[in-house]
């Protein structure tokens, strides 16, 4: 029953000449009363299949002519090299069994036309049709692209010992302050869906000194910009031993890798897609530099754009800045009221934390936050207090600091954003099978 050839092999010519079985489902279809041409598509691509009324015989010739748009069906044939075909290639039917048919008066929605005359517009018909445009070519290239990122990420840090460390998302309190707080109701109590991993890494961090994960994380964004989720994909990392520098090593070492990793698997989605594949080349080759908050605030005023030093830099910031880079870039350094308390003040200069953001080119802008953690007792309570936030959800995070604390660290890179970005894609819900924002929870 296993499908054992698909459509990219024959394409790429591996089955030339040969009596073959390919299953898939109907992309496109036309022909006479004597000869059909039917599209077929599979996860790998598309074929043309040719069936003669001749060579099929009645009944079956009837079905393929009546098959509408998906049905999914087994053709049986010859494959033919022919250069006029999609592909280089055309399966000459011999036989053909319809497995799931469409019926003639519930059409697969997902056409130009009704794109077009869609009442609300062409993007809520393609997100309230979602369950079924994943299988256009675009979601499939899109998906295929996701899925070498996550392997990429597992990959870079697997490949240094790193170890998959899992946390709760049932959580007591906000890591990235409260007001991207999901509350939910929790057996007559209150609990929260968690933002980040990281409190529960850090617990972990004395056990396994190089952790990470990839993990879904909440945030209560009522903002819909094309970089915001409720719902996003968070690869989270924690290293003992380590500051500030050492975290940016290896936020760097992941991109790059993933951008590598992308021109090595899916260099033809990318295309597809039209991506110029120069651009992520550069992104894997060159290393990003570092540049101070203080100086971008400066080089923002420059351009005339109205920021205050001590603000966090939002999207519209961002994207202005980061228009002309020609390779991420981290900014570091941010003043300590613009970040939250778990981020270790400067030394040197206690106004400023020793955080960084990771900064995507082409007006993309935030792809990871990090940085050096607060690890004394003493200077993590100082902090809690600062920002006002009540201790109670916090004990076990300064418990841990009671028992041999030690410099560490660690970033985490918003997956879905990294999709976004190498995929050269407008929005970030082009990257996810199902976007949750503020107005969508369904399909
Ligand atoms: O900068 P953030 O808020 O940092 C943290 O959560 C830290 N606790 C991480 C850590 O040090 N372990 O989020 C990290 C990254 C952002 O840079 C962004 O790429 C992504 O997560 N992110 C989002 N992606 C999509 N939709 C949202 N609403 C996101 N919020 C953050
Ligand atoms: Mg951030």
């Amino acid at each position: 029953m296993e499908k054992d050839i698909y459509i990219g092999d024959v394409q790429s010519g591996a089955h030339d000449g040969q009596q073959i079985v390919l299953k898939g489902w109907i992309n496109r279809t036309r022909g006479s009363n004597k000869i059909r041409f039917i599209v077929l598509r599979d996860s790998t691509g598309r074929i043309q299949c040719v069936a003669k009324r001749a060579d099929v015989g009645d009944d079956t010739f009837e079905a393929l002519a009546g098959a509408l748009i998906e049905t999914s069906v087994i053709m049986t044939g010859v494959v033919n090299v022919d250069e006029r075909s999609e592909g280089g290639h055309e399966l000459v039917v011999d036989s053909a069994t319809i497995v799931g048919p469409v019926n003639p008066e519930n059409p697969f929605p997902i056409t130009e036309s009704a794109m077009a005359n869609a009442e609300g517009g062409e993007t809520e018909f393609l997100l309230d049709n979602r369950h079924l445009y994943l299988r256009t070519a675009r979601m499939t290239q899109m998906l295929k692209i996701r899925s070498s990122v996550f392997g990429a990420i597992h990959g870079y840090f697997r490949g240094l010992d790193f170890t998959e460390y899992h946390a709760p998302n049932f959580v007591a309190g906000a890591v990235e302050g409260g007001s991207t707080l999901f509350e939910v109701p929790y057996f007559g109590r209150k609990a929260y869906l968690t933002q980040s991993w990281q409190l529960y890494a850090e617990a972990a961090m004395p056990a396994l000194e190089r952790l990470y994960t990839i993990a879904p994380s909440f945030r209560a964004e009522k903002s819909r910009t094309r970089r915001h989720l409720t719902e996003f994909w968070h690869a989270e990392m924690e290293i003992a031993w380590a500051g500030n520098e050492d975290v940016m090593v290896h936020g760097e070492g992941v991109v790059r890798h993933i951008a590598r990793t992308l021109l090595d698997e899916r260099s033809d989605e990318l295309a597809a897609l039209g991506r110029d594949l120069d651009l992520v080349a550069r992104y894997a080759d060159n290393p990003y530099p570092r540049i101070r908050y203080d100086e971008a605030v400066e080089t923002l005023q420059g351009m005339g754009v109205d920021i205050e030093w001590g603000q966090d830099l939002d999207y519209s910031k961002e994207k202005v800045l980061t228009q002309d880079f020609e390779v991420p870039h981290f900014l570091t350094h941010y003043p300590r009221i613009a970040k939250p308390f778990y981020h270790r003040p400067d030394p040197d200069d206690p106004k400023y934390v020793l955080c960084h953001d990771l900064l995507a080119p082409e007006g993309y802008g935030e792809i990871i936050g990090g940085g050096e953690r607060t690890w004394s007792e003493t200077e993590i309570l100082e902090r809690i207090e600062e920002e006002g936030t009540p201790r109670e959800p916090y004990e076990f995070y300064i418990d841990v600091r009671k028992y041999g604390g030690v410099p560490h660290g660690g970033f985490g890179l918003g997956v879905d954003r990294v999709c976004s970005w190498l995929a050269g894609a407008d929005h970030i819900r082009e990257v996810i099978p199902f976007p949750r924002d503020s107005r969508r929870v369904t399909p």
